[in-house]
């Protein structure tokens, strides 16, 4: 791919005994959102940690704008725009010296950073905090300076660790119309996210992790459509897990490919929806939704429902 901006190839690390990133490639074309997706403890962020040569990997190469890491690591990184998983603010500075000092950092003189400032906190949907410290901004506002931050040197490639983790849902729509608006003016973004709504809707693809190896690669709708049934049939309420196990339901069960219990609800996965409707209304004491099989079905599939709470 002549427009690819950044690639990994063969990335390794290890910790100990454990191989927490296995043998993972992957490329980022120019204007595209790749997004990385995996349960705690996948490996996403030591792989952003490699790729910015903040973690040295045990085997494969990066390279990005034509250079390679880590010869050239201070020349890739003046195009790349970071944030981080945790919030790295300094708090002992307001907004407006947040992005100031960090500008510096790249050597960008201070006439340029300066004026570029009040852009960036507009943009960040800040310009009223710019005297405020960190500690005094709400969780959306802190992650919105780090995406400031993170543009202060015009990047090219953003790698976006779980941005909107922890955001409430109207921070987290703000959040996604910056991004959008940073991919309409041509910018490149790796992100990771727990997300799926979030995933789908800004990734154009997506890359599915599962202890340090991909697992899948796609785009969102052709992934889904890849490895599931169109349709879900939830059935809950009261003695709805009997429909996964017992005898007098195998009929029932004959009318989904796929039948899966998570606590109290019972995931029927189907082409056969209206069938499978019909015979549920015979059980009107059950609760039943019916929607199309979305990227949480697939994330779930792929990587299993027990919880990881690593990482
Ligand atoms: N510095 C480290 N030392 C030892 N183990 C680590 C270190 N950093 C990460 N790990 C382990 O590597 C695995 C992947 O972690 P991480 O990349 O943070 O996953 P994710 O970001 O997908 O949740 C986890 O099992 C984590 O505990
Ligand atoms: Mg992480």
């Amino acid at each position: 791919m002549s427009d690819t901006l950044f690639e990994c190839r063969n990335l390794v690390k290890r910790y100990g005994d454990t191989t927490v990133v296995d043998d993972l490639s992957f490329a980022i074309g120019r204007g595209e959102c790749l997004g990385v997706i995996g349960p705690n403890g996948a490996g996403k962020t030591t792989t952003i940690r490699m790729c910015l040569g903040l973690t040295a990997p045990d085997g494969g190469s990066i390279t990005a704008f034509g250079r390679s890491m880590p010869r050239d690591a201070l020349a890739i990184k003046a195009q790349l725009g970071v944030v981080s998983q945790m919030d790295t603010l300094d708090p002992d500075f307001d907004c407006a010296e947040n992005l100031l000092v960090y500008g510096r950092y790249f050597g960008i003189d201070s006439a340029t950073i300066r004026a570029r400032v009040p852009q960036l906190l507009e943009f960040a949907a800040l310009s009223h905090k710019a005297g405020a410290k960190p500690g005094e901004l709400s969780g959306g506002m802190k992650r919105r300076l780090s995406l400031a931050r993170a543009l202060v040197n015009d990047p090219r490639l953003l790698m976006l660790d779980e941005p909107t983790t922890g955001l409430d849902p109207q921070a987290r729509h703000l959040m996604w119309e910056r991004l959008q608006l940073l991919l309409q003016q041509g910018k490149s973004i790796l992100l990771t996210t727990h997300f799926m709504d979030e995933a789908e809707r800004l990734c154009s693809r997506l890359l599915v992790l599962d202890h340090g190896r991909r697992i899948a690669e796609g785009r969102p709708r052709e992934l889904i459509a890849q490895h599931l049934e169109p349709d879900v049939v939830e059935v809950y309420g009261q003695g709805a897990v009997a429909l996964a196990q017992a005898e007098g339901h195998a009929a029932l069960r004959a009318l989904a490919a796929r039948v899966e219990v998570s606590g109290e609800t019972v995931f029927f996965y189907t082409a056969q929806a209206l069938p499978l409707l019909s015979a549920l209304s015979a059980l009107p004491h059950l609760r039943t939704l019916h929607r199309p099989a979305n990227l949480e079905d697939l994330f779930l599939k792929l990587t299993g429902r027990q919880i990881r709470e690593d990482g």
